[in-house]
């Protein structure tokens, strides 16, 4: 009989469309075969799954790397591992760092880089602000583009200046640019002067904490967000660009992406935990101040997103990974607009959802068509987002009843802290298994720089 690189015993494997008892085999980098269990299959390797759960290496494609620029508060290899804690075996970089991958000549640099440093498989999100670059950029194996629509005001960080792009006329010719290419174009959508003018009128009151800064960004119950995704979901309806939109927060939102995808269009879009898990909480707001944000998410949300992840207007969970340092948060307290924006995620929130998915939010077969199926299928990475005969061998095997308390301590990103600490969460990733090899168990992050690879669309 022939021997295997790789057998995992008896997991309950999950996919998208449903799990099974079965066992696991692996030959060089891909999965050979999905067998009735105690078949028989000799291996070199043995993991024995003792009834715990084996799901798809999560695809995480907007995350923030920090690499290069910004690498005190986290950089490829301290990323990448990570995302090897947290059950990510691929993920995407975005592209507010610096310099900025708007040209080839940065891409190339950065794609070397990660060559040599990444732990895990990975790709970047190119800035679609160079209509020169956007056709050559598609060539080199990127898997989206990605315009911010925002502009920091109080802070130079993260959406520092020359990134964003705000004038519809210019968007229109980004769409079309990238409607060429084929490749998805991601869009933080924001509408900056319905901003200004909400900045403003909490300055004028001198309302600049914490709390301003969460309620002026859900004012009217998210106009700066909807507004803008009106914009752009009327030029994606002429261009067709595939469209795919970032940061789904509100009702209003999900119900513009609902009535886009009836009508056959190329859209889809991503929710970041933040959304889920911590910023729809105002006690959490209160506790944490800038620490807990990203944004405020109204409780008067909550049933349109997790609907929308059910029924599958949100495609996927991204974590939106936003590693600051604790001192750029600490002056939010003062001042909101001058706390660095965003929120670290990317080891816990497979737990988190694993722990959803217990308390009856949504199944495990969600969980796992929302952080691998579909952003595998988004991004056109063919051989990742399913436990199937012949795709990667990319695995999380998962103790789906282990109750633990997530604390700073057991952070592997640079930032060193999470504005998760102190929640019990019941799921626990135990290993991580990226085209074959365990990347990380029981704790740590078991493989080296280099290891990772570019997960390019096909
Ligand atoms: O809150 C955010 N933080 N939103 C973004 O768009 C960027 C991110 C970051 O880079 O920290
Ligand atoms: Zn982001």
């Amino acid at each position: 009989m022939a021997r295997h690189d790789l057998l995992i015993n008896g997991a309950t494997i999950v996919n998208a469309w449903g799990r099974q008892v079965a066992d696991v085999l692996v030959d060089g980098e891909s999965i050979s075969g999905i067998v009735k269990p105690g078949t028989g299959a000799s291996a070199r390797r043995t993991i024995d799954a003792d009834g715990r759960v084996l799901l798809p290496g999560l695809v995480d494609t907007h995350c923030h790397h920090r690499d290069p620029g910004f690498t005190h508060k986290e950089d490829a290899t301290t990323a990448t591992r990570a995302a090897a804690a947290g059950g990510v075996t691929t993920t995407f970089a975005m592209p507010n760092v610096s310099p900025p991958p708007k040209d080839t000549a940065t891409l190339a640099s950065m794609i070397d880089h990660y060559r040599r440093v990444a732990v895990v498989d990975w790709n970047i999100n190119a800035a679609a602000t160079d209509p020169d670059q956007i056709e050559p950029l598609a060539r080199m194996g990127i898997a989206g583009f990605k315009i911010y629509m925002v502009a920091d005001t109080g802070r130079d960080y993260p959406h520092m200046p020359g990134l964003g792009v705000h004038d519809h006329g210019e968007l229109l010719r980004i769409f079309r640019l990238v409607e060429r290419t084929g490749l998805p174009l991601m869009v933080h959508v924001h509408d900056q002067s319905i901003m200004d003018v909400i900045e403003q009128s909490y300055w004028d009151r001198g309302e600049r904490d914490y709390r301003a800064y969460a309620r002026a960004y859900a004012e009217h119950d998210g106009i700066v967000w909807e507004a803008a995704l009106a914009v752009v979901l009327r030029i994606q309806q002429s261009i067709g660009t595939r469209l795919h939109v970032l940061h789904t927060q509100t009702e209003g939102m999900v119900d513009q992406i609902r009535a886009a995808k009836a009508q056959g269009r190329d859209v889809t879009s991503e929710i970041n935990p933040w959304a889920l898990f911590l910023g729809n909480d105002w006690d959490t707001v209160e506790r944490l101040g800038s620490y807990a944000l990203s944004f405020w998410v109204p409780p008067k949300h909550a049933d349109s997103l997790w609907g929308g992840m059910r029924d599958g207007t949100i495609d996927l969970v991204a974590t939106d990974h936003a590693p600051h340092l604790a001192e750029e948060k600490e002056p939010g307290w003062e001042d909101g607009w001058a706390a660095h924006t965003g929120t670290p995620s990317l080891e816990f929130y497979g737990p988190l959802l694993l722990d959803a998915a217990r308390s009856g939010l949504m199944t495990l077969e969600d969980v796992v068509r929302l952080t691998s199926t579909r952003p595998a299928e988004v991004f056109g990475l063919r051989r990742k987002g399913r436990i199937e005969a012949g795709r990667d061998a990319d695995l999380v095997l998962v103790d789906p009843d282990r109750s633990w308390v997530i604390s700073d301590d057991r952070v592997h990103s640079k930032c060193g802290w999470t504005p998760y600490a102190g929640r019990r969460v019941v799921g626990a990733i135990d290993t991580t298994i990226l085209r074959g090899q365990v990347v990380y168990d029981d704790g740590e992050v078991t493989a080296e720089p280099g290891s990772g690879r570019m997960a390019t669309p096909s």
